[in-house]
């Protein structure tokens, strides 16, 4: 039986992709995206699950409280019977809620990818650009990418897999988040590999 994989996402999707290339070349064996959710309409995430004929859902966040929110997630995710959730890019955060014992069958089931070396450059705002543009002014030689468990805390969850990147040749925070996209699309991959084995 296929591990069934959901794959949370809010934009561009760059890291579903790199997923769904995993699967597709058999890297991730045994696996299926079974549900692409995004919080957000017209997003690239949702046009590249349709390409992909994975199924999508709009689950919206606006004028919903987080608890409201999360409990209309566990609903969703609860019908997939989901083996692993991915965050990829979701820009949500989830009420502690879906980790407490009523529903420990997600704990250590939702995953993220954190585009530094976590525990640096994490928690409240870091997120997107934010982080390469924090790693960029600390002068730092090296950045990375983080796959963590998610908690009821932000960026603070066991680390799963993390790689190195050196970045002494970047000139500007955009430079800094191309070469670490790159990693966080290896080893986001590796990562599910080694959770699923
Ligand atoms: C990535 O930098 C990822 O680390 C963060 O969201 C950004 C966009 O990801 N979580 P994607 O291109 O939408 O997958």
């Amino acid at each position: 039986m296929k591990k069934k994989i959901v794959v949370l996402a809010s934009g561009s999707g760059s890291n579903l992709r790199a997923i769904i290339n995993s699967i597709e070349t058999g890297f991730i064996k045994n696996a299926e995206i079974v549900s692409v959710i995004s919080n957000k309409k017209n997003v690239l995430a949702l046009d590249i699950s349709k390409y992909y004929n994975i199924k999508s859902l709009v689950l919206s966040n606006k004028n919903k409280s987080r608890q409201f929110y999360t409990s209309q997630l566990i609903q969703e995710l609860d019908k997939l019977k989901a083996d692993l959730i991915c965050l990829a890019g979701f820009m949500v955060i989830l009420d502690k809620k879906i980790f407490e014992v009523e529903n420990s069958k997600y704990k250590n089931k939702i995953i993220n990818i954190h585009p530094s070396l976590l525990p640096k450059f994490g928690g409240k705002g870091m997120y997107g650009l934010n982080v390469h543009k924090a790693v960029f002014a600390a002068g730092e030689k090296e950045s990375g990418a983080s796959v963590h468990y998610v908690t009821s805390e932000c960026d603070v969850g066991e680390i799963i897999l993390q790689e190195k990147v050196n970045i002494e040749d970047c000139k500007t925070p955009e430079e800094i988040a191309k070469k670490v996209l790159k990693v966080e699309h290896k080893i986001y991959s590796e990562a599910i590999n080694k959770i699923l084995k």
